[in-house]
């Protein structure tokens, strides 16, 4: 299946939420549009893409998504430009992760330009829904879930594929207060760290809600067998500057490969900055706040965008990083992404899809 076959049926709604939506008060992912698309996997292949008006879908109670979970999901944002162009940024990389997620989840992949296309789709009907505001962005979020009635441990042979949109505001509001989590683990080898699984997701709450009641705002995780190094952050991928070198986690198979991850790295790299992607201590890390080589600590995600660490707390131990705002590097990528996916910058690496 390409795009060139690719036929969506679209029913509108009869009366559009978009009036009625406050814009000027958008919490992230409580909001959506007035569509969204659907489409089923059956007898080995995709079919029925439709785009109807966004509200419950009725499943049967057995489906193994609910009780086995194989279910994952993408994020990606879409943006309006001053002219109002519209653009979705570098989606062709989450079709890729998305297909990922469903080779280890055992369910059936999308081809890229189906994916994209039938985002594409969605966004172009609801265009009036992306907010025209710095910060803001209509965010995507394209799923898929496993709908066989049986309650056999098996993979299900039907799937259904939705995709969802809404305008967000910010996910984080303030620099953050991070727990170096090293009781719990979010992915081990071997397991499924590097796919979008929704059951990822569901094994960081706990620990999440934990480092919340301490006063926490997010936690960075470390890796799964000694609990010595830095993994991700959150619901992002988590990057420092240490020593003037961008230094990350390599993304193997317990880190999500992240598209804002990669875009940090593309940038630094054009800008002649050394980019290590590799094992990074939190003893290093510790070392590098109290000899001040650490001068840059954020999370780089699509809801995310670049959230800076204020400070992180290992062994009880609180180390406090430079102002947020003085930070020279992750300001300059901050502005550096804005203006490209805004449309005021020049867009030098084709990233964003054009709508
Ligand atoms: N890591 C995790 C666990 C995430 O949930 C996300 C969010 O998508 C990221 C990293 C960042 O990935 P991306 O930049 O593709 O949004
Ligand atoms: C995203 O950044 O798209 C994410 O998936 C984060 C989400 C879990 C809130």
């Amino acid at each position: 299946m390409t795009t060139d076959t690719l036929d969506i049926k679209i029913t509108k709604t009869a009366h559009s939420r978009l009036a009625e939506t406050d814009f000027d008060n958008l919490p992230f992912g409580k909001v959506f549009s007035d569509h969204m698309l659907v489409a089923d996997y059956a007898d080995g292949e995709w079919k029925n893409f439709e785009i109807v008006p966004y509200g419950p879908i009725a499943m049967s109670p057995a489906i193994s998504a609910l009780h086995y979970g194989q279910a994952f999901f993408e994020g990606i944002k879409a943006y309006k430009h001053e002219d109002g162009t519209v653009s979705i940024f570098r989606p062709d990389k989450n079709a890729i992760r998305f297909n990922k997620s469903a080779e280890r989840l055992c369910m059936p992949t999308i081809p890229e330009d189906v994916f994209v296309q039938s985002i594409a789709a969605l966004v172009d009907l609801d265009r009036e829904w992306i907010p025209a505001k710095e910060n803001h962005a209509m965010y995507i979020r394209p799923f898929m879930f496993a709908t066989d009635p049986y309650l056999g441990v098996t993979p299900s042979a039907t799937y259904k594929y939705v995709v969802l949109v809404g305008p967000v505001g910010p996910y984080f509001s303030k620099p953050l207060r991070v727990k170096i989590e090293t009781h719990y683990t979010r992915a081990a080898e071997g397991g499924m760290g590097y796919a979008k699984a929704a059951g990822n997701y569901a094994a960081s709450m706990l620990p999440g809600r934990k480092a919340a009641e301490e006063g926490f705002d997010q936690l960075i995780w470390t890796d799964a067998k000694e609990h010595k190094y830095v993994e991700e952050m959150g619901a992002a991928n988590a990057m420092f500057l240490l020593d003037g070198k961008l230094v990350t986690a390599e993304a193997k198979d317990t880190i999500l490969d992240g598209v804002t991850r990669d875009t940090v790295i593309a940038l630094a790299k054009d800008w002649g900055i050394d980019v290590e992607e590799r094992k990074l201590s939190v003893a290093e890390l510790a070392e590098g706040a109290k000899n001040g080589k650490l001068t840059d600590a954020f999370g780089a995600g699509t809801a995310a965008t670049i959230a800076p660490v204020a400070s992180f707390v290992v062994d009880g131990e609180e180390y406090f990083l430079s102002d947020p705002a003085s930070r020279e590097f992750s300001n300059k990528i901050f502005k550096t992404m804005d203006a490209i996916k805004y449309g005021r910058g020049e867009d030098t690496h084709g990233w964003n899809y054009i709508v």
